[in-house]
């Protein structure tokens, strides 16, 4: 047994799912964001056509257009059947049906890592919208391209077909959602879960094919120092503060030798989300780990914790550890700025127009649901 497992998935939790509350428990506190519509890729191709109907479709709140492809490989992309669901026309509350089936997922992951999916599974949700190019406008959460080889097989994504794989048992169940919906409404899930801060979010996303996959070398390298971060996040639209307040995900999950090379985890409980990444940052002391692996650093008290060399120059960079020092004192500032950038992340490369709301909805958690329905039926019965 893993001692740091979260006492969170012990509790029998959600044995039976309360009714969705009839009024509406979303609160639109959220500024508009999101991308200019990227250029197809692939001219002369009927997807360019039918991308273009989802996207009116999607904005029209009316029938979705998605793909499916049998192989989930680029050569197969060509014989993709378009479905048109013309009579499904899916609303808030089968999106929170959705929400409450990931949650469910996400607690219920038996001896898996730290007994939890969630930090996997916002891998996954960064890591599909990281891909995102502001200047050429290609990449982000909206195609879920991350379905197709190569770029599934890109050294940066090992790992995550664990993630894309159970989300497949949820699309399974709701057919209508697009892939790049689900994957960044898994990660809303997953942060919110966890204990996390709210993340405003809202669907629209459609489903692309293989030619809109961006190269390899668009997400981070583990390895490199504050030009490379800067670089990255630079590209798709981020400033120092919100690179700094992106990176405290690191409070999730761990490293694993056979994904990314690098091994352990970041904090003693890595499937909470907490401000416990920068303060461990500055409170223990970090040495280089002397091992056969990459370059990594490990706390001089336990020798348990680990810090990629990029979490290490949120202390070293003198802009970055400005803010890093912020968010170790302050709880909820970060919760505030990394609900902000995560929102902001995974909205990247959609086109405003594909959102089927114009502002992003505050899902509540699975509890803030089963409180509500508990008092709604306490009234009725009163
Ligand atoms: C700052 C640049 C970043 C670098 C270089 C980086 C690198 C990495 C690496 C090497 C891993 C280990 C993968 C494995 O072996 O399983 C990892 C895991 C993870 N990353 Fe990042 N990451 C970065 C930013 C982010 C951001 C912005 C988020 C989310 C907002 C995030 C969320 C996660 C999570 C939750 C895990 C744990 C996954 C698991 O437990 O399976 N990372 N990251």
């Amino acid at each position: 047994m893993n001692a740091l497992r979260n006492p969170l998935r012990n509790v029998a939790r959600r044995a039976t799912r309360a009714q969705l509350p009839k009024a509406s428990p979303f609160r639109p506190s959220y500024r508009s964001y999101s991308s200019a519509p990227p250029p197809p890729e692939s001219k002369g191709s009927s997807s360019t056509l039918w991308l273009g109907l989802g996207a009116a479709a999607a904005a029209a709140g009316g029938a979705w257009f998605y793909f499916t492809d049998a192989g989930n490989t680029a050569g197969k992309s060509g014989v993709q059947i378009v479905k048109v669901a013309a009579d499904f026309v899916p609303t808030k509350e089968d999106y929170l049906k959705v929400y409450q089936r990931i949650a469910d997922l996400v607690a219920d992951a038996g001896d898996y890592d730290d007994g939890s999916y969630g930090p996997v599974l916002l891998r996954l949700a960064w890591h599909s919208s990281g891909t995102y190019d502001k200047d050429t406008k290609t990449g982000g959460s909206n195609y879920a391209t991350m379905r197709f080889e190569p770029e599934s097989l890109h050294g940066a994504n090992a790992g995550l077909n664990v993630a894309r794989d159970l989300m497949e048992k949820v699309k399974e169940e709701f057919p209508w959602i697009s892939y790049g919906d689900l994957w960044t409404l898994a990660g809303v899930a997953a942060i919110q879960e966890m204990g996390g801060p709210k993340i405003p979010w809202r669907p629209g996303r459609i489903d692309g094919v293989a030619t809109h996959a961006t190269p390899d070398g668009r997400l981070p390298d583990a390895a490199q120092g504050s030009d490379h971060l800067r670089n990255i996040f630079g590209r798709m639209g981020f400033n120092d503060q919100e690179i700094v307040a992106l990176s405290g995900a690191h409070a999730l999950g761990r490293c694993h030798r056979d994904r990314s090379g690098f091994e352990g985890p970041w904090t003693f409980s890595p499937t909470t989300v907490s401000n416990d990444f920068f303060k461990l940052l500055f409170d223990e002391k970090w040495v280089w780990k002397k091992w056969e692996g990459p370059k990594q650093l490990e706390d001089k008290k336990t020798r348990s914790l680990m810090m990629l060399p990029t979490d290490y120059v949120l202390v070293q960079d003198k802009s970055f550890k400005k803010y890093a020092k912020q968010y170790a004192e302050d709880q909820d500032l970060w919760f505030r700025d990394f609900s902000k950038a995560v929102a902001i992340l995974f909205e990247l490369g959609v086109p405003t127009q594909q959102f089927t709301t114009s502002e992003p909805w505050v899902i509540p958690t699975v509890d803030e649901q089963q409180e509500a329905s508990k008092s709604q039926e306490a009234s009725k019965s009163a």
